[in-house]
């Protein structure tokens, strides 16, 4: 994670951020403390990376790369405002003693756009990760990629449209993927818990699974909730409402270590 000390909203790259929206950087860390305080309560072993002035998006780590059996593909941010990010993930794994650290050659947003289930790994586009991107996933990695495409701009990384739950279960709103993605999805993920478009609107899809505990917005709760509880997770709703106007929740705020 990455503690939001520089948080603002001082330029726009989805449709969330209005840098005309006061936006307060002590509201952003108190509610950012709350996820990450119940992490640890969770028992979880969180790893912090120091925020760099001038990269206000960098409390989103969960686009800075993605982790599998402890190889690191760095992230290659579509945006200027953020392509400095990469050399913090660089410098913060290879300082961490990962191995095999690699800067990722084509635009990829880290688990922004890919998401590890069931030893597959999805792979959005569409908006910001580069379909090239996929084929160096699965070169990299050595596994299956399954590349779906975005076309609701709010819906603008993947996982703003689709969480992982479990080994081999996941939560999405169909509406986010254009005609072949839904097939696809439908077709491999016959149990799906499907999101309608007002639990997708309040971020509800950027949630945090641990296989049982599910953090996400305190606004999916009564939406999301009694779904996931029917399957056997425990729903628990955290407020990350000062990070959401960059366009941003639980999910974005967490980058998931697989060593
Ligand atoms: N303002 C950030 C951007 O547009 C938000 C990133 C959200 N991260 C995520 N994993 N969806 O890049």
């Amino acid at each position: 994670m990455c503690r939001p000390t520089y948080f603002d909203v001082t330029y726009s790259i989805n449709p969330w951020m209005d840098p005309s929206v006061p936006t307060s950087a002590d509201t952003g860390l108190a509610q950012w403390k709350r996820l990450h305080d119940a992490y640890v309560a969770l028992g979880h072993d969180v790893a912090l990376i120091e925020p760099v002035p001038g990269l206000p998006d960098m409390v989103f780590s969960a686009n800075g790369a993605t982790v599998v059996d402890g190889r690191v593909l760095v992230a290659r941010f579509r945006h200027r405002q953020r392509v400095d990010e990469s050399a913090a993930y660089l410098d913060w794994f290879r300082a961490d003693g990962w191995a095999e650290v690699h800067q990722a050659e084509y635009v990829n947003e880290g688990e922004g756009d890919f998401l590890l289930v069931g030893g597959q790994l999805l792979a959005g586009s569409g908006f910001r990760s580069d379909p090239r991107a996929h084929d160096e996933a699965r070169e990299f990695f050595g596994l299956p990629v399954l590349g779906l495409t975005l076309v609701d701009p709010r819906f603008y990384h993947l996982d703003t449209a689709l969480s992982v739950l479990g080994p081999d279960e996941i939560m999405y709103y169909p509406e986010a993927f254009d005609e072949a993605g839904r097939r696809v999805l439908a077709e491999r993920f016959p149990d799906a818990i499907l999101a309608d478009e007002a639990a997708a609107a309040t971020f509800g899809l950027n949630a945090l699974s641990d296989g049982r505990h599910v953090l996400l917005p305190e606004r999916a709760v009564p939406l999301l909730g009694p779904q996931l509880r029917e399957r056997g997770y425990v729903p628990q709703g955290i407020d990350l409402t000062e990070l959401l106007k960059a366009g941003g929740n639980t999910k974005c705020c967490t980058l998931e270590l697989r060593r």
